[in-house]
């Protein structure tokens, strides 16, 4: 059964697409780079022997994202798990004194996400069936002076996903939320983060493949996090707040 995935060009997406590609699920690799995602699908196409495709897919351009989903059920009309990956870090600095930025963190999170995933899901829900996976992060577990724009885009998109989840069961709809804690992508380049936290592309990959063929609701990968974030969220606020992180 075929595989949607948005923002495809992560190295994140692709490591979850090569274990799809392996069990033989047809790929459709959307993102805005189309040059790369042809690059990526050839190398799918001769790997895995799988059929892949390429559309083009801007999240922020949301009036364009009905001919979108439009197309990609034509072109793979037994499409049955979509896998949502585009996200955009920013630089929490400048988005305190640029709305610009907070903007593009708080639309390529969670704004993009919703207007694509809403005609998704009413595709799927008028199907009785399907699969949708949405990457948010452990950062949206609890706010911090750190990166808060972009954390409160995730806990508005983890929240989001749990709506949605609750809302699609009926019809047989499963939804997964993804918290990954540090995973080593570009997102995270040259940051001073504990080497030891910091995930590869193809563990994430791995969970987040199992996670969709199980229909599970909530992941957090590598699975520690859930325990980390259960510590982090324990402390009290009056503490918290004098901590630097
Ligand atoms: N890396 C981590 O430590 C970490 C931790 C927790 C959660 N996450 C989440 O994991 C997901 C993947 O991140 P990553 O680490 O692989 O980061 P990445 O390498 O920066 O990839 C982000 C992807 O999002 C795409 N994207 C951004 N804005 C877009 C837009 N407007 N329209 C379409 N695509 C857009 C980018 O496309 P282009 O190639 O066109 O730029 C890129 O492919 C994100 O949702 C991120 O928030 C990452």
């Amino acid at each position: 059964m075929p595989l949607l995935v948005l923002g495809a060009n992560s190295l994140i997406a692709q490591a979850a697409s090569a274990n799809f590609a392996e069990a033989g699920h047809e790929i459709i690799f959307a993102g805005r780079n189309k040059e790369e995602l042809s690059k990526i699908a050839g190398d799918f196409n001769i790997r895995y022997k799988v059929n892949c495709l390429t559309e083009y897919f801007d999240a922020l351009d949301y009036a364009n994202h009905r001919k979108f989903v439009e197309t990609v059920f034509t072109i793979s009309p037994e499409l049955n798990y979509a896998l949502i990956v585009f996200g955009y870090l920013g630089t929490q600095e400048k988005a305190q004194s640029d709305f610009t930025e907070a903007h593009k963190i708080i639309n390529s999170n969670y704004t993009g996400v919703v207007s694509a995933c809403e005609l998704i899901a009413a595709e799927f829900e008028s199907r009785k069936k399907g699969s949708i996976a949405i990457i948010s992060s452990v950062a949206g577990d609890r706010g911090r002076q750190s990166n808060y724009m972009y954390g409160s885009a995730k806990a508005g998109l983890s929240a989001y996903s749990q709506g949605l989840r609750n809302r699609l069961f009926k019809s047989g709809v499963n939804v997964l939320t993804i918290k990954p804690g540090f995973v080593d992508t570009p997102m995270t380049y040259g940051m001073p983060l504990p080497k030891l936290l910091v995930a590869s592309p193809k563990k994430v990959g791995k969970d987040i493949y199992k996670a969709m063929i199980k229909g599970k609701n909530v992941i957090y990968t590598p699975f520690y996090w859930w325990w980390i974030m259960k510590i982090v969220k324990s402390i009290p606020e009056t503490i918290f707040k004098k901590l630097k992180l």
